[in-house]
């Protein structure tokens, strides 16, 4: 009898709702349709890098369709770049190592833009590797959806929707923190699908003086509240100018210390950032002078069951990939577009965003329907 193919399997970068789904329809499919076996491996790139595997049997992928996190357990650790007693050590010949011991033909990495460029990295060492976009900012290039977004739309907006309740019986400002790292999809989706009166997004720029401006006219109007959606990663003019300017100098640089240099101004102003949503609040409650309150929605965007249609996207792209690996074809992301799944070479996907274009029609709804983008 011949040796079934063996294929292992990580989820890497933060938790998302509809990793465990894509799992199991990877394993069911790898398994079932094509004979392989599948070992999974703990802790993303680092469980990987330590040999912490498991082996996915029929019998582990099953009920966890709609489980939220990760059975694998994840982590932001980077091949290249990994702490290990207390040094950073570049663990890619460690891992080499790991999946040429273990028979592995290849390697599916479920995560974001990140895993995308980490995946790349071991695909140029010599790996044979593929990923799956996941990640609930739903900012990955080159496909038109990550799975773990839709769940994320949903308790965000579920959350606008109950904000309501004490902005309007108080007569207050809520500000509503919502995640998405650089890129402003899920506050714009959820603000929108929520009514939210301003929405402030790290792809438009906002002026203070302008939201406090639209809630003052609310006011006038007869509506005394306000539900401001402001994504984790907006800035005002001037530090979205300041981070644009350090990040072009980065990017710009010859040598190692211009380089440095450039970074260590983009971490400081990332440090400055912090709290960014609080002073926001109280700039608003000054300028208006009704009562601010902030509600940060946190982690809890990326926590519970995947709904519906990120189970169906995290199915089509696992099982996808489970023919893709059947094809023998590695070094790409498979990508959802329209109702069809594609292959996209990592090279394409690998150290890019993807921004909500100015031009995008929830930016035209927004603005069509009153609704305030600050600038
Ligand atoms: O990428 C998903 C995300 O939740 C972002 O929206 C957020 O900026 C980041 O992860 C938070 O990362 P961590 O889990 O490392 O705190």
């Amino acid at each position: 009898m011949a040796t079934p193919r063996r294929v292992g399997i990580l989820t890497a970068g933060g938790d998302s709702p509809g990793l465990n789904a894509a799992i199991r329809a990877f394993g069911k499919a790898a398994i079932g349709t094509y004979g392989m076996e599948v070992v999974g491996f703990r802790d993303g790139f680092r469980g990987l890098a330590e040999n912490r595997k498991v082996r996915l049997e029929k019998k582990a992928l099953s009920g966890i369709l709609t489980v939220g996190g990760t059975i694998l357990g994840t982590s932001r650790d980077k091949p290249h770049r990994m702490l290990v007693d207390g040094e950073i050590r570049d663990m890619t010949g460690a891992i080499l190592e790991v999946c040429r011991k273990e028979h592995l033909e290849g390697l599916v990495c479920l995560g974001g833009g990140g895993t995308a460029k980490n995946a790349l990295r071991l695909g140029r060492a010599g790996l044979n590797v593929l990923t799956l976009p996941k990640t609930i900012d739903n900012d990955v290039v080159g496909t038109d959806a990550t799975f773990g977004f839709a769940t994320a739309l949903e308790i965000a907006t579920d959350a606008i929707d109950r904000l309501h309740s004490t902005a309007h019986s108080h007569h207050r400002i809520i500000v509503a923190e919502i995640m998405g790292h650089r890129a402003g999809w899920l506050t714009l989706g959820a603000g929108l699908a929520g009514g939210a009166d301003v929405i402030l997004i790290p792809e438009i720029p906002y002026r203070v003086s302008s939201i406090a401006a639209a809630i003052k006219d609310r006011v006038r109007k007869g509506s005394n509240f306000s539900i401001v959606a402001v994504a984790e990663g907006a800035r005002n003019v001037d530090d979205a100018r300041a981070l644009a300017a350090a990040e072009a100098r980065a990017s710009r640089a010859r040598d190692l210390v211009a380089k440095e240099t450039a970074l260590a101004e983009i971490l400081l102003l990332e440090v400055q950032h912090q709290g960014n949503t609080l002073r926001l609040a109280s700039q608003l409650e000054q300028l208006t002078g009704l009562e601010s309150r902030v509600s940060i929605l946190g982690y809890i965007q990326r926590g519970g069951t995947p709904s519906p249609i990120d189970r169906l996207l995290a199915t089509r792209l696992g099982t996808a990939a489970a023919d893709l690996v059947a094809a023998g074809t590695y070094g790409v992301m498979v990508a959802a577009r329209g109702d069809a799944t594609e292959p996209v070479p990592l090279a394409d996907v690998a150290g890019r965003r993807k921004p909500v274009p100015a031009d995008h029609s929830w930016v035209a709804s927004a603005r069509n329907v009153g609704t305030c983008l600050g600038d």
